[in-house]
């Protein structure tokens, strides 16, 4: 497993809990570092760069010690207006580890290589993961068909394949990872590590709200659409909260300007991402918990095979 040096011997399952809008906070940040996966969000979550700041430290003050180690997300984009702010809050806070998406930023990077902390960058396809190979990224996320969010249209299985013959880095698998044979199997086709969302928005410790919680219960994979028209970029989202919003699911209108929530966060907090994951979501456990569940199936799984 190839793993940065300094995380060695800090996890007890090769996942990182990926960034969430409007869903990751502290809470589900800690209780992922303490439970020995990698907690992360997005540093958009926090209306301000103080707000932020204030995060990071909340978060460093209650993660015990040693435990995993904690991210943030950056959107790397021109919509963002935040990002130089939020970089140099970043880079003060020596946060150890960045995952950058939607754009692609070199002085980043060695600002973060300055501190000793790494820089993952999530694909959804292989001309965006040759670019970022070459600008030195330490990681390079896959993020295939089904995943919550914006995701990719290809195969976990062609990405892999591909990713590896380019990148001699960490290497994650994102899209309907959901259980702890999930991360065998991701492992076995090659991956270092897993990125998972949807099955971590149905914890306790998630910001999600009641009505989100329980159409992530009810929903099955068919209730997932993929679609440009929520923020101007493919992804998926659950088909019944465009319903209740008023909009038409098979409507593949793109808004007029792309919005990741830098300036708008009005529309992700109707229209609720999800990944096909959603199928295997029962319940709502603590996140110890679901982390107790997803490593003995991961031991039994590996033992099986
Ligand atoms: C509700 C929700 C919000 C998301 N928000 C972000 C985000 O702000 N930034 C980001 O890089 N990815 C975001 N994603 C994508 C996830 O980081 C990740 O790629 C995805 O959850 C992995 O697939 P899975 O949900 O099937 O496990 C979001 C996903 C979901 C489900």
């Amino acid at each position: 497993m190839r793993i940065p040096p300094s995380w060695q011997g800090k996890l007890r399952l090769p996942v990182i809990v990926s960034p969430m809008f409007l869903i990751s906070g502290p809470d589900l940040v800690v209780e992922s570092c303490n439970a020995g996966v990698v907690g992360t969000f997005p540093a958009l979550n926090q209306r301000t760069t103080q707000g932020y700041a204030d995060w990071l430290d909340e978060i460093e003050g209650r993660r015990a010690s040693p435990g995993a180690p904690f991210g943030v997300n950056l959107v790397v984009h021109r919509s963002n207006p935040r990002l130089e702010a939020d970089l140099a809050v970043t880079i003060d806070r020596k946060v150890p580890l960045v995952i950058t998406s939607l754009g692609l930023n070199r002085d980043l990077i060695k600002a973060v290589h300055g501190y000793g902390g790494v820089v993952f960058h999530d694909v959804t396809n292989l001309r965006f993961a040759a670019k970022a190979a070459e600008a030195d990224v330490d990681g390079l996320i896959a993020v295939t068909y089904g995943a919550g969010g914006h995701a990719g249209p290809w195969s976990p299985f062609a990405a892999l394949h591909e990713l590896r013959g380019i990148f001699e880095g960490t290497l994650l698998l994102g899209g309907a990872v959901s259980s702890g044979a999930h991360i065998a199997a991701a492992r076995l086709m090659g991956a270092d590590m897993v990125y998972m969302g949807t099955r971590f928005m149905a914890t306790a410790q998630s910001m999600a709200v009641e009505r989100q919680r329980r159409m992530l219960i009810a929903a099955k994979s068919a209730d997932i659409v993929y679609t440009p028209a929520v923020s101007g970029v493919h992804g998926n989202f659950l088909r019944a909260s465009l319903t209740e919003a008023g909009r038409d699911p098979d409507d593949l209108t793109p808004p007029s300007k792309l919005d990741f929530g830098a300036t708008d966060a009005k529309a992700w907090r109707d229209l609720w991402a999800a990944g096909q994951g959603v199928g295997s979501i029962e319940d709502m456990p603590d996140v110890a918990e679901l982390v107790d569940r997803l490593d003995a199936d991961y031991r039994r799984a590996s033992a099986t095979l």
